[in-house]
């Protein structure tokens, strides 16, 4: 099949791939120029694990190609998919700029039958309005589709290429049969493919954040127990887990969600509920409890120092909002950096990934090692944000000789209570006892 992916960052980039890899033609379109001159020269834009080489291969093939010109590329795509931004607008509710620009832009420039497919987390009611800003232009034949992603950066080639469900919102027979052909090579092992009706689909995508949202407030809550009852939420967390109707999973306590999804998606689901008059009391805990949670490792720090943090030098592991990306939109780590500069600390950050967007964002309000232990040298204690797997299991012979004092203080829980003990730490961590 011929199609057209707009949008080209994180799940722009990951369809657009994907689909290329089981042989469909794709070509790619991004406004930023910039981008789109990397791309087109082979130069991948995000870190995304395996993204690269099926990017390379798929240009290689020539079933890959991207440029800023919708409309030179329109005319041979049957399928266009919108992945363009949806951030939050002054009031958290979801921003449809990008994608109504682009449904009108479309409707001035097409000339046959297409399926317009959403990718984007867009708030119910949205595949009406891009109907309507088409069809102010465009006279002929055309469906609109929701899809919404659930691929999950870190893994998004691995969730895209094999899905635990696609969810597909359309009442038309004929773009019905062109999604389930397209998808069919990704559901070869039986996952479904649910078909519904557009609003249904637009909906199950806020609530499949706001409950995993949920899931991990509710466990930070748990910690917060745990710390002040002296119980350890690592094994209250295990014996949740193993009851099926909960299941093992997001069940990590933390420091908070990040990313560029759930806040606003949380965000903009409140919203919603506020304008058809409904008040969502959970999701508005669960936003409050995260806000909070996002600064708990802070006043740890706090506590122990007596709030007296002028002059510390602090070491910071991680600063992507979570292992494996190079993602920072409302990454915790960023919070923690404005809190504890504020206080007249000094940082120095380590982060496998994120260091170049964390400095295209902040420059130099703090300093950026070259390695893990180099960002130790004469450090006054060590905070944790991400668990990137590096530093699970750190050479400690290597952390002592470089750290000013045996002090951790860990939002990922990635060490056990007791090995820091043995080794002379002060370690605190999230729900669990301190050593
Ligand atoms: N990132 C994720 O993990 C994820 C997962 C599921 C769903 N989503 C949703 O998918 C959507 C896209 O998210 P993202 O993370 O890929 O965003 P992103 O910001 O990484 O990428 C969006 C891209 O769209 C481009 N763009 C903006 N206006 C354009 C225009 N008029 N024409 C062409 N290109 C334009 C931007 O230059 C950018 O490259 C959002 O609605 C998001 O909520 C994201």
């Amino acid at each position: 099949m011929k199609i057209t992916v707009v949008g080209t960052g994180y799940v722009g980039l990951v369809t657009g791939t994907c689909f290329a890899e089981t042989g469909n033609k794709v070509s790619c379109v991004d406004i930023d120029k910039n981008k789109v001159d990397k791309l087109s020269a082979g130069q991948i834009t995000i870190y995304e694990p395996g993204l690269e080489k099926i990017f390379l291969r798929n240009i290689k093939e020539g079933r890959l190609t991207f440029t800023t010109q919708l409309e030179t590329v329109l005319d041979e795509a049957e399928i266009i998919f919108l992945a363009l931004p949806t951030p939050p607008g002054a009031d958290g509710s979801a921003d449809l700029k990008y994608i109504l620009g682009v449904a009108d832009h479309l409707g001035k420039v097409m000339k046959s039958y297409k399926v317009i497919v959403n990718k984007s987390t867009v708030p119910v009611g949205t595949a009406d309005k891009v109907k309507a800003a088409i069809a102010k232009n465009y006279k002929g034949e055309f469906d609109v589709v929701s899809n919404p992603e659930f691929l999950r950066e870190g893994v998004a080639v691995d969730d895209f290429m094999k899905p635990d469900r696609v969810v597909v919102g359309t009442k038309s027979d004929r773009a019905k049969k062109l999604m389930s052909d397209l998808y069919a090579p990704f559901v070869r092992q039986g996952n479904p493919v649910i078909f519904m009706d557009e609003r249904s689909s637009e909906l199950t995508k806020y609530a499949a954040n706001s409950f995993l949202a949920t899931k991990i407030s509710f466990m930070n809550e748990i910690a917060q127990l745990c710390e002040r009852m002296g119980a350890d939420v690592d094994m209250v967390r295990r014996g949740i887990g193993s009851d099926d109707r909960i299941g093992k999973r997001f069940l990590f306590p933390g420091i908070g969600y990040g990313g560029s999804c759930f806040p606003k998606d949380v965000q903009a689901l409140i919203m919603s509920s506020d304008e058809v008059k409904y008040d969502f009391e959970i999701l508005k805990a669960v936003e409050k409890v995260n806000t909070h949670q996002k600064l708990h490792l802070v006043e740890k720090v706090k506590g122990y120092y007596k709030g007296n943090l002028k002059g510390k030098q602090i070491a910071l592991w991680g600063l992507a909002f979570k292992p494996n990306t190079d993602d920072i939109r409302e990454a915790p780590a960023l919070s923690i950096i404005e809190a504890l500069t504020q206080l007249g600390a000094t940082i120095t950050a380590y982060d496998p990934e994120a260091m170049p967007n964390v400095k295209a964002q902040i420059g130099d309000k703090i300093k950026y090692a070259t390695n893990q232990y180099e960002a130790l040298m004469g450090a006054d204690f060590l905070i944790i944000a991400t668990e990137w797997s590096e530093f699970r299991t750190p050479d400690f012979e290597r952390m002592e000789k470089e750290i000013k004092n045996k002090i951790i203080f860990d939002g990922r829980n990635l060490f056990e209570v007791a090995k820091m003990k043995e080794l002379g730490y002060h370690y605190e961590s999230i729900g669990r006892a301190s050593s």
